[in-house]
């Protein structure tokens, strides 16, 4: 081994070490990755004293600083049931109106009511409350039964043709027994004009005798200008919004065999502070628009 041996080119000492005449140079470790092995041996070192560290079969040691992570978030879920109390009290006490004054109150709404909705109603309401064939769009402003708050907690509360004692009762007859084709296709398209949809010349002929239909037949529930009646809950025909299509084979269907939706009762299923939530959020969903 020739230590003092230097490197013909770069003129540094060599270790000695040769591999078929590739000798290794004697360049020292670089001082910075010293100084980092020996930063974080020593923050190590700290972390291991302050905090809980090595485990000890049955236990372990605690570290200085008594920081118990176990504690840490039981707190947290402690302090967050508190914070969650204090607002489901306020919205279990107060009204309606109370609570849509408040801003901050509504934003703590918002978010449950997204959440119950989200879990309870939008199989079938869907995720915005926009409906489908057969469910109503909850976000139009277009009420079977109405619109405000407390309205909509009865309807929760209650549910539409379903199994409660209390339940709201609403159903389309089925005419196809009662009138005749000709009524029957008069009347259909007379509800397609409400609506102001374009008909063709040989469906406008079919209007006067189809408003005598409606106005015989029909205004009872829908109104004498069709536009419902919530107490009912009958639909109004007037606007684009339809449960079950506004296309003439949909309404001609409506007439034909009538309609019976069914809506769950969720009195047993939901708190009142929750249905008063869904109530309050489902309100807010209208201006959401289609
Ligand atoms: C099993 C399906 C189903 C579920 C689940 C359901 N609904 Fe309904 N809901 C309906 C149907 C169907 C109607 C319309 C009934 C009718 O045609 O008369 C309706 C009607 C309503 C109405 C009346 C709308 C109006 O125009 O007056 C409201 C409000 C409502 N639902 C809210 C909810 C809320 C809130 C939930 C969740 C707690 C929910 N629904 C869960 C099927 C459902
Ligand atoms: C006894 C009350 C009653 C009478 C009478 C009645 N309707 Fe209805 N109608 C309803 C109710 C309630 C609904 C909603 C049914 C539901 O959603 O479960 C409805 C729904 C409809 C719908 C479906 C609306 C939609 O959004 O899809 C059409 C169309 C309709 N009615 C047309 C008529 C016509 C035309 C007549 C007269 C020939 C008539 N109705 C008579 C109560 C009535």
């Amino acid at each position: 081994m020739d230590h003092a041996k230097r490197d013909p080119i770069s003129g540094q000492l060599t270790t000695g070490h040769e591999w078929n005449g590739i000798e290794e140079l004697d360049t020292p470790i670089p001082r910075v990755v010293l100084f980092f092995l020996a930063a974080t041996t020593l923050f190590a070192v700290i972390y291991w004293l302050l905090m809980p560290a090595w485990p000890l079969g049955w236990t372990y040691t605690k570290g200085l600083l008594g920081i118990n992570q176990r504690e840490v978030v039981t707190q947290q879920v402690r302090d967050a049931a508190a914070g969650r109390t204090i607002w489901t009290n306020r919205v279990a006490n107060a009204s309606y109106a109370e609570i849509a004054a408040d801003p901050a109150l509504m934003t703590h709404v918002r978010d449950s009511g997204r959440t119950l909705f989200g879990d309870n109603c939008a199989v079938c309401h869907g995720s915005e409350g926009k409906g489908g064939p057969g469910f109503p769009n909850l976000a139009t402003g277009s009420w079977l039964w109405g619109g405000s708050p407390e309205v909509i907690a009865e309807t929760i509360r209650v549910g539409i043709n379903g199994t409660s004692k209390q339940t709201r009762a609403a159903q389309m007859i089925a005419f196809g027994s009662v009138l005749d084709r000709e009524q029957l296709s008069n009347v259909a398209t007379f509800v397609l004009s409400l609506s102001g949809q374009k008909l063709a010349a040989t469906e406008l002929a079919r209007l006067p005798a189809g408003k005598e239909v409606f106005a015989a037949s029909c205004v009872a529930c829908h109104g004498q200008d069709g536009k419902g009646k919530q107490d009912l809950g009958a639909p109004d025909l007037t606007d684009a919004n339809w449960i079950y299509g506004g296309d003439p084979q949909s309404v001609m269907n409506s007439v034909l065999y009538g309609r019976q939706g069914q809506m769950p009762s969720w009195e047993s299923r939901l708190s009142p502070t929750d249905i008063k939530v869904l109530a309050l959020y489902a309100a807010s969903l209208q201006g959401a628009g289609r």
